[in-house]
Order: structure tokens, then C-alpha cells, then sequence
């Protein structure tokens, strides 16, 4: 895989294999990048047949299975084929973000437990669609955060839940790049829906609301704008040309419980960084220091600044090593675990809900000019 992003999610070969009784029957919706690293990872189970995949692309499916070394797979031209002719336990939904809607609600209605990659989906109405599908099929469907699973994450979670902190009343999130403007399907609307905020921002929302119980968000706040990704003087002229996205977003929101959320995310701008993630409480404060593009971990070691005997003292936390298998393999293990033990799914659609819908909200606020209040439909 050559982007550097996922090169870091390097898996060690020598942690002992899963052993389970079960075999499960998977199929791949989406046989783009990410779907690589979904395939990799099935590939290193001993419990996984991979045994369908379906691309709208003719031919791309079957190019990627070879490139594999996949056997015995049934090829479809849509997940609906796909899902209409297979009895599967799971999919791996690694679309782009425009279907990831229509492919995991299908795949839920036949009853086939779901893997859905990051972001959940593009809109608030097609979060809740998910949402209830979900709730109806009663299978497990897991969004794609693998963030989730680093040490470091669990770390910031860990400190926030000690109370170290006290209670926690404002957070700046975000982060981004000088320039870092993807190309492929990723910038345009009718594939990706959304830019930064869909491909990194979503990262550091989970991060901050993840830590702090994932409360329901109340008013947003948010601005986007695209000044790169678009301008042939800083993209090359065929994607600046097609670019239609936004390569900047910043918003200001008020979240139940009196938390305040500042975020903002770059995919390119004059600064090197819009800043670090801080979590303030009345006791303490974390800073936690960004990183250019969200590979899963954080930029340094975190410090925390707290009262000591009436000493303003900071407390360094070492950076946890992440032992073990990588991100993503843990991401697609610890999904197919929940199938075969019949536990909770490891990345909750109802807390990414919130995150969705913040980042769709942003979107809607900043078309308006002005403060949105959020309205949840019921699920
Ligand atoms: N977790 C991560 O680290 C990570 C990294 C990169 C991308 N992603 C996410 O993965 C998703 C895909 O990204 P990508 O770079 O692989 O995109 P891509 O464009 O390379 O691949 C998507 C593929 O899905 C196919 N497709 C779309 N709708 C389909 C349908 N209904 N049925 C069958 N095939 C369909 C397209 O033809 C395309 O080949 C995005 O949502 C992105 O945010 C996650």
C-alpha cells in the first residue's frame, strides 16, 4: 500500500492467530485503497473466507482479487447483487462516503452484520437511516475508526474518566495540514459528499467526544471554505478543476453538559498547524499534541497541567507503544469478535451518530451563516 498514512499501520506477523470454531463468510463492498487494508487483514485470520466482492467499476473487483491472490470469489457490479445472491455473515463496506448509506442499510435489511469504514455517512438523515436499520436487523455494525484501538486514544479516554481533570467544560480539537490535498475520489461531492471533515476531522471529533462520553451536541456553529483545493496555483489542474469540496472547516459548538467544542481541520492553508487538542476541566488540563493527518496515534507525548500543593505542575504521560498486531488488523478483529461472541459492536453507531451529525451541521451552518440548533430524530 503505498500511502504513508496506512504504511503505519504495519501488522506484526508474529502475535499467536485467533483460533475459533466458526468460519465466517465476508464479502467486500468497495474494492478501492481502503479496501486493502480491510483484505489484508481478513487474509491474516484463520477464521475469514473472503468469498464475494463488488465494485460499480467492471472488471476493478476481479483485478483486485487477483492482486491478492483471492480465490473462489463470486464477483457483483453493486453491493445490491452482491447482497441479493450471498449468505454472508459480514461486509466491509469501503465505499466512498456518498454510498455508504445505501450499502450498509442493504446490507443490514438482508441481515448481514457490517464493518462500515469512516465517515459513517455524509448527512444527519442518513445517519439516522443507519441508525435504525441497525436497531431493526439487531446485527452488528461497527464504524471504521481504528483510532479507537491505539493506546494512546484509550490513554485520553483513561485520564479523562479518572477525574484528574475535573469537569470538563472546554475542548479545541481539530488539526490538519499546510498542504495535504488528497486527490482520487476524496474531492468531489458526488463521491465524497464532504472533504477535510470527512476524510481527518471525523478523527478528531471521535478522539475528544469518545473521552468524554460522546454527549449530544445542541447548537453548531460552523464554517467551511475551500481556497487550495481548488486553485490550480496550489493543486494540479485536473483535480483543482474537479475539486469541489471544503479544504478548511471550523466550528464552535455547544454540547450537553455546558462542554464547549472548538474544532477546526485543514487539508491545506498558510500554518503549519491550527493548533494541539487541549481538554480543559476545572481541576486540570490535557494537551495532546496534534499530528498532520490522523494516522491513529498523537503528535508527542500528552501533558497534563494540574494544582500540586499549590504548585501549578506538569505531569508528561509517556507515548504507549501499541503492542501487538496493528490498528487496522485490530479494528476488523475486534468487529468480527463481537459477531462470533455476541458482544457489543467495538465503535457504537449511536456515539458516531453525534459525530456525523455534527460534521453535517457544520456543513448546513455554514451554507446558512449562522448557529444551528441540533434536532435528533428519533431512532
Ligand atoms: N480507516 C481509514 O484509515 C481510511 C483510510 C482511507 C479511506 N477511508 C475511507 O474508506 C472509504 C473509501 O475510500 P477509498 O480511498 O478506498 O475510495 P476509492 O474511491 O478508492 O474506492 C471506493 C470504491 O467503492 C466503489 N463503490 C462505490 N459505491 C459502490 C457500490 N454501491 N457497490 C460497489 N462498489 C461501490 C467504487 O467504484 C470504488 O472503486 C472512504 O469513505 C474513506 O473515508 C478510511
Amino acid at each position: 500500500m503505498g500511502d504513508t498514512v496506512l504504511s503505519q499501520f504495519t501488522q506484526e506477523k508474529t502475535e499467536e492467530k485467533k483460533q475459533s470454531g466458526k468460519r465466517l463468510k465476508v464479502g467486500i463492498i468497495g474494492t478501492g485503497w481502503i479496501a486493502e487494508a480491510h483484505v489484508e487483514s481478513y487474509l491474516e485470520m484463520d477464521d475469514v473466507d473472503i468469498v464475494a466482492m463488488a465494485d460499480l467499476i467492471p472488471g476493478k473487483a476481479e483485478k483486485f482479487a487477483e492482486s491478492y491472490g483471492v480465490k473462489n470469489v463470486r464477483f457483483y457490479p453493486s453491493h445490491k447483487e452482491m447482497l441479493d445472491n450471498e449468505e454472508l455473515d459480514a461486509v466491509s463496506v469501503c465505499t466512498y462516503n456518498m454510498t455508504h448509506a445505501e450499502c450498509t442499510v442493504y446490507a443490514l435489511e438482508k441481515g448481514v452484520n457490517v464493518l462500515l469504514e469512516k465517515p459513517m455517512c455524509v448527512t444527519t438523515e442518513e445517519a439516522v437511516e443507519i441508525c435504525r436499520a441497525e436497531k431493526k436487523s439487531g446485527k452488528i455494525l461497527s464504524i471504521g475508526f481504528q483510532p479507537r484501538l491505539d493506546d494512546n486514544m484509550k490513554m485520553v479516554k483513561q485520564i479523562v474518566s479518572s477525574g484528574e481533570l475535573g469537569e470538563i467544560y472546554y475542548i479545541q480539537t481539530g488539526g490538519g495540514r499546510r498542504r495535504g490535498v488528497p486527490n482520487s475520489t476524496f474531492i468531489e461531492k458526488k463521491t465524497a459528499g464532504i472533504g477535510a471533515m470527512g476524510d481527518i476531522g471525523c478523527y478528531s471529533l471521535d478522539m475528544v467526544l469518545n473521552a468524554i462520553g460522546y454527549p449530544k451536541p445542541l447548537t453548531v456553529s460552523g464554517y467551511t471554505s475551500a481556497f487550495f483545493g481548488n486553485n490550480p496555483l496550489y493543486n494540479n489542474p485536473e483535480d483543482a478543476a474537479r475539486f469541489d469540496v471544503e479544504d478548511f472547516a471550523a466550528a464552535f459548538v455547544r454540547l450537553e453538559g455546558g462542554i464547549i467544542l472548538d474544532f477546526r481541520i485543514s487539508w491545506a492553508m498558510h500554518l503549519d498547524t491550527p493548533g494541539d487538542t487541549v481538554i480543559l476541566g476545572k481541576k486540570g488540563a490535557l494537551r495532546i499534541p496534534s499530528t498532520q493527518c490522523w494516522n491513529g496515534s498523537i503528535g508527542g507525548p500528552m501533558t497534563i497541567y494540574h494544582d500540586l500543593a499549590g504548585n501549578r505542575v506538569e505531569t508528561v504521560i509517556p507515548e504507549c507503544k501499541n503492542e501487538g498486531k496493528g490498528l487496522f488488523y485490530k479494528k476488523v478483529r475486534s468487529f468480527l469478535d463481537a459477531i462470533l461472541e455476541g458482544g457489543a459492536a467495538p465503535v457504537p453507531s449511536d456515539e458516531i451518530l453525534y459525530n456525523q451529525i455534527i460534521i453535517d451541521y457544520i456543513v448546513k451552518s455554514a451554507e446558512l451563516g449562522r448557529e444551528l440548533e441540533v434536532v435528533i430524530p428519533e431512532i
